[in-house]
């Protein structure tokens, strides 16, 4: 079976998007035919170190049997490259363009997290800095409605650093959540769609680290410990299990989706759900499946035969 990978992308996660697409690709090589696509930072599409027109990357995915997008963030995660291999008439793992849109989109994750009885910080959706300080109910969590990896995110105790983060943020979508600061461990769920047609909902990873907030510099210095599975009260493990599922299937979410929960005294509350998440060998989700059985190499053929079934 011939698989085309795309890394990268044209967004703040196009390292990790990277890095990404490399493990996945060692990983499908002695068993599959594997075509590596790359896009770079600007939009524009390589293979090989060779440049591509669009046609021609189009032409190179419509030729394989199934396009794997490790691409995290707008412009890949968001449905459009599942949008690209649907019109294609390529298999594509993963979310489908609807899923992968909903799920890019914080704010309406947290419209549809609730509607089926998930817990979800208070938020609200700003557009601008003088909006959000009209109002500033400080302390707050800022965050660009679709970013990943924490890019754009900020905790803000004070009206001049919510001016600040909001601004930022703004660089980042046109659209940005002020949310309460929700107290809690940060527990990961991931969930998996087997060709087979059942569904395997992960044990809990608990992350470790030492700052105020998991931010993208914590996130990828090596200083995360990621405990697997977290020692948790059943009840609280039954009831993060409950919340991922209930949210996956809501959003209709396909391939591999990992649900982000702080654990607070009140239960879950969801932080958000990555339709594409981090596919290093030592990334959440991985680790998660690990722990339930499945190795990273059976992982990976696993989302590439779903995609086909
Ligand atoms: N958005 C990053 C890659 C994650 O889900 O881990
Ligand atoms: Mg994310």
């Amino acid at each position: 079976c011939r698989v085309a990978v795309v890394g990268g992308g044209a967004n703040a996660e196009h390292d990790v998007s990277l890095a990404s697409a490399a493990a996945v690709r060692a990983a499908l090589t002695p068993s599959h035919d594997v075509v590596e696509l790359t896009v770079a930072r600007d939009g524009s599409w390589w293979s090989g170190g060779d440049a591509l027109t669009f046609a021609q990357a189009v032409g190179l995915v419509a030729a394989c049997d199934v396009l794997l997008p490790a691409v995290h963030g707008p412009r890949g995660e968001d449905g459009t490259l599942a949008a690209l291999a649907d019109l294609a008439g390529v298999a594509c793992v993963g979310s489908g363009v609807r899923a992968g849109a909903v799920g890019m989109d914080k704010w309406v994750t947290k419209l549809v997290a609730a509607a089926v009885g998930v817990a979800v910080a208070d938020g609200r959706l700003v557009r601008g800095v003088a909006e959000a300080c009209a109002d500033p109910r400080l302390p707050a969590v800022v965050k660009p409605v679709s970013s990943g990896s924490s890019h754009g995110v900020r905790r803000v105790d004070t009206v001049e650093d919510l001016a600040d983060a909001v601004a930022a943020a703004l660089e980042l979508d046109d659209r940005v959540l002020v949310e309460e600061v929700v107290t809690g461990r940060e527990i990961d769920v991931a969930v998996l769609r087997r060709a087979d047609g059942t569904t395997l909902v992960s044990p809990a990873l608990e992350i470790g680290h030492a700052g105020a907030v998991f931010d993208t510099a914590t996130k990828y210095d090596g200083s995360a410990r990621f405990v697997v599975p977290a020692p948790l009260e059943p009840a609280d493990a039954e009831a993060l299990a409950a919340a991922a599922l209930s949210v996956v299937d809501a959003l209709g979410c396909d391939g591999v989706a990992r649900a982000d929960f702080f654990l607070t005294a009140r239960g879950p509350v969801l932080n958000e759900v990555n339709t594409m998440p981090g596919m290093t060998a030592h990334s959440q989700v991985p680790v998660m499946l690990a722990a339930a059985g499945l190795t990273y190499a059976e992982l990976v053929a696993e989302l590439v035969a779903q995609a086909r079934a």
